[in-house]
């Protein structure tokens, strides 16, 4: 959530560089925008509501060296071009970007205020600017005073800060993710991001900070420090394998069609896994006093359907809870239990909470994650990558089914058939591949059309179906705005059923399983009250309305059952004139609680 890029080097086009580098992030926040530079010496401001990819790069080009950048999803204060970021301290010689939340910023800007500090925003960034302007009465050192006003505050924080009078570019971390992207050769410099697409067009030599570090860099050298000691860190750099034309758009109109089309491959990446690993890992879980599923949203529900893969396929049984509601849970936590964390971004801040209740606990933690570096990648005890790539899309699409894939690959493992799980799931990947023709793509096309008027829309599933209808209402809600809902499809029964009407649109999961007779009955009495089944199965079956075939990929089921509802949701979006790759009051990565 939010979008930070800062630039400092020896191009002299900083403040296009960052400009556009904040179109990379966008996904991380859209409602506003802002950049700060510095092109006649003293410090320009430029901010607006509204999207940054409809900003013009160019008008930025006012020769500089140090720029800083920023794309707003509100949190404190509402979206307005004042609380948009940077922030000015008063003398306006301080700009700073930020992302997280200030916890104790209502006493600091009453303190603040005492000492005479004037306040244009509602945010809680604003005091930023502020607390390094009154450290600066103490000290000429510019990454000093950022030091002593970081300390301050309480509350997860990633800041890049600038000062006229500076040729320096400070970035300081505590719970929301910075990147350094170290530029080399002729147009050497220093990138600082929120995540690796901003920079990824300039380079892929990254250094990850930390919890509770700061980085202090003038273009030719970066310095990192602890926080609170002032110590001194040595930072490796790491080469990342992303390329820049992973993260582009390409030929498709949006990012969420082509990483939908990516799963042709990427199931496939998912599956090539370390084989050594994956058994060491299933040894783990096997030992495990208590094995517990954790995840948000979408990767919530990867972790909810792999407790059936976990059940079916290997007849163990773990424990699946939301992330958010994890640290309930911290009573059954002992030193032998193992955490499964799943993630696409690796900064989920519930994720990161509930590592932290079991860390705390002593219990060890397993990173099912996408992004390489991330926070939860590198603060987890054992970690496996789904090798999907640059997930864009606020939607998360090809991040899920490499989740599942993955998981499922442990279930197997777990079960002692770790070559049957592969060939499971390779099989699975080439059925993808099949399945993601233009014609088949073209019919879900027409269906979306057929349903974009619907009032409300209900996905049915059983046994790993269940997980994945709740997932279909999440990517319909998302990007649609249809109201949807998924159930289990016995529950219907016990109340949702009154709400099927004449012409109720309801989708049927269903696969060729030991409970597909139950789902099959579900549909029949919500065909016997008016609904218009819609049957996403390998078979056509008497009940089905309308019929989206699916390939039988046995407990691989979930992963192409729930492609064609991407599809789908992806044409209800564009058909009723929505940008799925932006939904309303959504941002990629929510990196608050
Ligand atoms: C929905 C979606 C979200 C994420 C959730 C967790 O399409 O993308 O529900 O799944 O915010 O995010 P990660 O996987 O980054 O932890």
């Amino acid at each position: 959530m939010c979008g930070i890029f800062g630039y400092v080097g020896s191009r002299r086009d900083a403040g296009t560089l960052v400009v556009e580098g904040l179109k990379n992030l966008e996904y991380r926040g859209y409602d506003s925008w802002g950049m700060a530079y510095k092109p006649n010496g003293s410090i320009v401001v430029r901010k607006d509501i509204g999207k940054i990819s409809d900003v013009r790069s160019e008008d930025f080009g006012a020769p500089c060296s140090l720029a800083i950048a920023h794309t707003r999803w509100a949190t404190h204060g509402g979206v307005t071009q004042c609380n948009a970021h940077p922030h000015l301290s008063c003398d306006g010689k301080i700009a700073v970007v930020h992302n997280g939340i200030v916890e104790n910023y209502g006493p600091l800007r009453d303190a603040l205020k005492t000492k005479g500090h004037t306040f244009l925003s509602q945010t809680d960034t604003e005091i930023i600017p502020h607390l390094i302007e009154e450290e600066m009465k103490n000290t000429a050192d510019f990454a000093a005073a950022v030091r002593g006003a970081v300390r301050k505050l309480d509350g997860r924080f990633a800041v890049v800060a600038m000062h006229t009078d500076s040729q320096s570019l400070v970035a300081a971390r505590n719970g929301s993710p910075l990147i350094i992207g170290a530029i080399k050769g002729a147009t050497q410099g220093y990138c600082v991001a929120s995540d690796i697409p901003a920079f990824l067009e300039h380079t892929r030599t990254v250094q990850y900070l930390d919890d509770g570090e700061m980085a202090v860099s003038d273009g030719r050298g970066i310095l990192f420090s602890d926080i609170a000691t002032g110590a001194e860190r040595t930072k490796r750099e790491i080469e990342i394998t992303w390329s820049p034309e992973q993260a582009r758009k390409g030929d498709f109109e949006h990012y969420m069609l082509k990483e939908i089309m990516e799963q042709k491959e990427s199931v496939a990446r998912a599956v090539n896994q370390n084989e050594e690993q994956i058994l060491t890992l299933a040894k783990a879980i096997q030992e495990a006093r208590g094995t517990f599923l954790v995840g948000c949203g979408t990767a919530g529900k990867a972790c909810m359907a792999a407790d059936y893969f976990f059940s079916v396929v290997a007849g163990k049984h773990v424990n699946y809870t939301p992330a958010s509601e994890f640290k309930l849970y911290h009573r059954f936590l002992k030193p032998e239990s193992l955490v499964i964390v799943v993630s696409q971004s690796g900064e989920t801040a519930d994720v990161l909470e509930a590592m932290r209740v079991a860390k705390s606990k002593g219990s060890k933690v397993l990173a099912v994650v996408n992004v390489e570096g991330s926070t939860i990648h590198r603060d987890a005890d054992y970690t496996l990558l789904i090798n999907a790539g640059p997930e864009r899309a606020v939607a998360s699409t090809k991040a899920l089914t490499g989740q599942l894939a993955v998981l499922l690959l442990i279930a197997y493992a777990l079960a002692g058939k770790l070559r049957d799980g592969r060939t499971v799931l390779l099989e699975t990947a080439a059925e993808i591949n099949d399945m993601l023709n233009p014609r088949y793509v073209e019919r879900l096309k027409k269906l979306a059309e057929k349903l974009k008027d619907c009032r409300d829309l209900f996905i049915i599933g059983k046994g790993w179906n269940y997980p994945m209808a709740l997932e279909s209402a999440i990517k319909i809600q998302e990007v649609s705005y249809v109201h949807a809902e998924g159930f289990a499809g016995g529950e219907l029964k016990h109340g949702p059923i009154a709400l099927i009407e004449q012409g109720t649109p309801c989708i049927v999961l269903a696969g060729e399983d030991e409970v597909q007779q139950d789902i099959l009955n579900n549909a029949t009495e919500l065909k016997a009250r008016g609904a218009f089944i819609i049957g996403v199965a390998p078979r056509k079956h008497e009940v089905f309305d309308a019929w989206i075939k699916v390939p039988d990929a046995a407990a691989a089921q979930p992963i192409v059952n729930i492609i064609p509802i991407q599809v789908l949701s992806y044409f209800l979006a564009v058909s009723r004139g929505k940008n799925p790759d932006m939904p309303r009051n959504l941002a990629k990565s929510v990196t608050v609680k």
